[in-house]
């Protein structure tokens, strides 16, 4: 995966010149994520859209934002010092308050920062854009010396200005603003390291931004080698200052006395062999005692210092050879400086030193190419470090390099520690290590191997690491994160990420694409999907069977299967009105019912019980004012249901003759006419006194047609009448 910085801080504290430069030294991509708020804000202006309300900003569908060798490019047009403008500055800080304007440009943050190892410099890239980020520096420094930074700027590049006064009052008032604004405000990451650069320069900042670099691991086979042996150089020379101070005083009070100021301890010198002196044994003489003395070399350097060899320090001596066979007066010889005394004494010279500087010289290129060494520890170095053996190496690990320095360092003589080599020194015939490096670098390569090993279909026990609006980044390896995008974490709708998941839960995942170092992760692909297998075969118009969950005002519940519920409006119940669903039906019953809608995405399945049979209405024939024979069915409270053709109407008491009403009894066939009948709405009413009213219409019309053809006059009809 690439390797990302992020710097934040506020206006003017020196984020992009710093980024620039870093980037150039790392060779890194930089992106300037304020340039992509003051792209948005001069659109903004352009448009002439009123940009005090948030819904005016749609147009960022239709934005782009580029950058191509250190410039800006919005919508394809250059804007690169367009956007430096103090109307720009102000408005940027303005409009990057609106949610819709952070996520469009966040997103695109993101996408770029895949790509690549980069430099981000921003606001909110430690907390937002980049909470993963390698690094977070948070760069700041007074708002007097960020003004006249940007004044010093702004006359640099000609542009306008305005006096110090008024450009602290403009940075304050950005300060406010970004710091205060609801989403993403200007903060310092957690985990973020904090630099004042009000009183350093550009390069001070940059030195010790790279040497932070370097020390969280950063691969340096990335870098210039010329690069990576000064910074390596750089950073250690600095640890090995402090110990050098600590010693300090002594040392130059001895070269002072010594007048031996142009050597050092392990130095490698020339001398001449001046005598071999033999062992003596102890000698009194009086009253004076001589201390038996082992046999030693006295070898004088260039300028007239001297110094012994004793055979300890001897090279390639056999333990039955004396200094004799192997030294001889006026031989040269290549010597160590292996004690400079104090006291004045003369030095004590080594050749196994000069031996090991040989041997060290010729594992040098295996050393640089920084190999993991399992090293043992030897001794501490007083309050710097540890000195550790591989081999017959002696390396020095510095405290500042270790992992985790226990409070008791003498605990760990004897254990090994894994360390990677950052520099040989020959000069002291050893080399310097780092374990933070060797830590960084196995697990580099143990992201490396699970990625080049990974496969789509793998499960995984991960852990949610961060959560973000669209969804969750699970660790499923050391290092190594996947995207578990919320429409992957079930089969049911997820509206917030965090309803489901926290950071630090586990979470079984399934691997379900590979791009590269992008892992696609899937919770819901290990999970029952109940309702996608329900549904696998079933289709609107299906009839299905489930349990009574619960019967309320709007109609039923039904069970269907796990996770998966059913509803039957209490209007789908029957076709007939009078029938009540409670008469029927308890929670528990089984029923069987048709499925009339399935809403997938709001898993919504509506049932009706009722088109399990044919709308009785539909096949009914029969008009308004029609006399019919209908059977009474019940006798209800006010009237009576009568039956005919399978549908059910009502005749209410006071349309049947009073002297008749206690008379008619289940499954008596009346005459009725229809006084209502409506196939829509299902509605239909009779009345058998309408019927007979209307029969004894009809019987008189009738008599009269049969009179009306043998009288003329009215005199005659009405008497016939009477008769
Ligand atoms: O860094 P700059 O001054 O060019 O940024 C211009 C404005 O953009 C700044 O006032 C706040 C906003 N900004 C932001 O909100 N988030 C970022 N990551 C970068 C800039």
């Amino acid at each position: 995966m690439s390797w990302q910085i992020a710097i934040d801080g506020p206006a003017a504290s020196g984020k992009s010149t710093v980024a620039k430069l870093l980037a150039k030294k790392l060779n890194f991509e930089y992106l300037d994520t304020g340039a992509m708020y003051r792209a948005i804000a001069l659109k903004t202006l352009n448009l002439g859209i009123d940009y005090s309300d948030e819904n005016n900003f749609d147009f960022l569908e239709n934005t782009t934002i580029d950058f191509n060798d250190s410039r800006i490019y919005l919508d394809g047009v250059d804007v690169t010092s367009e956007i430096r403008t103090v109307a720009v500055s102000n408005l940027s800080s303005d409009i990057s308050k609106y949610k819709v304007v952070r996520e469009r440009l966040v997103a695109m943050q993101r996408e770029l920062a895949n790509q690549k190892n980069i430099i981000m410099d921003g606001r909110d890239i430690g907390t937002v854009v980049l909470p993963n980020a390698n690094l977070k520096i948070f760069l700041t420094a007074s708002v007097e010396t960020r003004a006249q930074r940007r004044l010093n700027e702004r006359k640099e590049k000609n542009q306008e200005n305005e006096s110090l006064e008024q450009t602290i009052e403009e940075l304050k008032k950005r300060d406010y603003n970004d710091s205060n604004r609801k989403i993403s405000p200007l903060k310092q990451a957690d985990d973020a390291i904090l630099i004042d650069t009000s009183a350093m320069s550009v390069n001070g900042v940059i030195d010790l931004i790279t040497s932070l670099v370097l020390k969280r691991g950063y691969s340096m086979e990335n870098l210039e080698e010329k690069n990576v042996v000064n910074e390596n150089e750089e950073e250690v020379s600095q640890v090995e200052e402090t110990a050098a101070e600590e010693k300090g005083a002594s040392e130059e009070v001895s070269e002072e006395t010594n007048n031996k100021a142009a050597y050092k301890e392990m130095q490698i010198v020339k001398g001449v062999v001046v005598e071999v002196q033999e062992a003596q044994p102890e000698r009194k003489r009086g009253n004076t005692v001589y201390k038996a003395k082992e046999e030693r070399v006295l070898i004088e350097l260039e300028d007239g210092q001297q110094g012994y060899l004793y055979k300890k320090d001897t090279a390639d001596i056999a333990d039955d050879e004396d200094l004799f066979d192997v030294f001889i007066e006026g031989d040269e010889v290549e010597v160590a400086i292996k004690k400079i005394f104090d006291d004045g004494d003369v030095f004590l010279f080594s050749t196994v030193l000069v031996k090991k500087r040989d041997e060290l010289l010729a594992k040098q290129a295996f050393f640089e190419e920084r190999p993991i060494l399992t090293a043992t520890v030897v001794k501490k170095v007083s309050d710097f470090g540890l000195l550790l053996k591989y081999e017959d190496f002696t390396l020095l690990l510095p405290y500042q390099l270790m992992v985790n320095k226990p409070e008791d360092v003498s605990t760990l003589v004897g254990k090994t520690i894994d360390v990677v080599p950052l520099r040989v020194d020959l000069a002291r015939i050893r080399v310097i290590v780092s374990e933070v490096l060797a830590v960084n670098k196995k697990k580099k390569e143990q992201k490396k191997e699970f990625l080049s090993k990974v496969q789509v279909g793998e499960v995984f026990d991960g852990k949610v690491v961060a959560i973000e609006e669209y969804g969750a980044f699970v660790e499923i390896s050391e290092g190594v994160e996947g995207l578990l995008h919320i429409s992957e974490i079930d089969h049911n709708h997820v509206s917030k990420v965090s309803k489901v998941l926290n950071i630090g839960d586990t979470v079984k995942v399934q691997v379900i694409s590979l791009d590269n170092d992008h892992i696609k992760l899937s919770r819901k692909a290990l999970m029952t999907n109940y309702w996608g297998d329900y549904f696998q075969d079933k289709k609107v118009g299906d009839v299905v069977t489930g349990k009574v969950v619960d019967i309320n005002n709007a109609g039923v519940r039904v069970d269907l299967a796990q996770e998966v519920e059913g509803f039957i409006p209490r209007s789908e119940y029957s076709w007939f009105k009078d029938v009540k669903v409670e008469d029927e039906l308890k929670a528990g019953d089984e029923v069987t019912a048709k499925l009339i809608e399935i809403v997938h995405s709001k898993k919504r399945v509506i049932l009706s019980k009722k088109q399990l049979t044919e709308n009785p209405y539909e096949n009914v024939v029969v008009e308004k004012g029609e006399i019919i024979d209908v059977t009474v069915s019940n006798v209800v409270e006010n009237g009576f249901t009568v039956s005919y053709q399978g549908i059910e109407g009502f005749m209410n008491k006071q349309s049947v003759n009073a002297n008749k009403v206690n008379d008619i009894k289940v499954g008596d066939v009346v005459k009725v006419k229809v006084r209502v009948f409506d196939r829509e709405k299902r509605v239909f009413f009779v009345s058998m006194k309408d019927a007979e009213a209307k029969m004894e219409r009809e019987k008189v019309t009738k008599y009269i047609k049969s009179q009306d053809k043998m009288t003329n006059t009215i005199g005659d009809y009405i008497n016939n009448l009477k008769k």
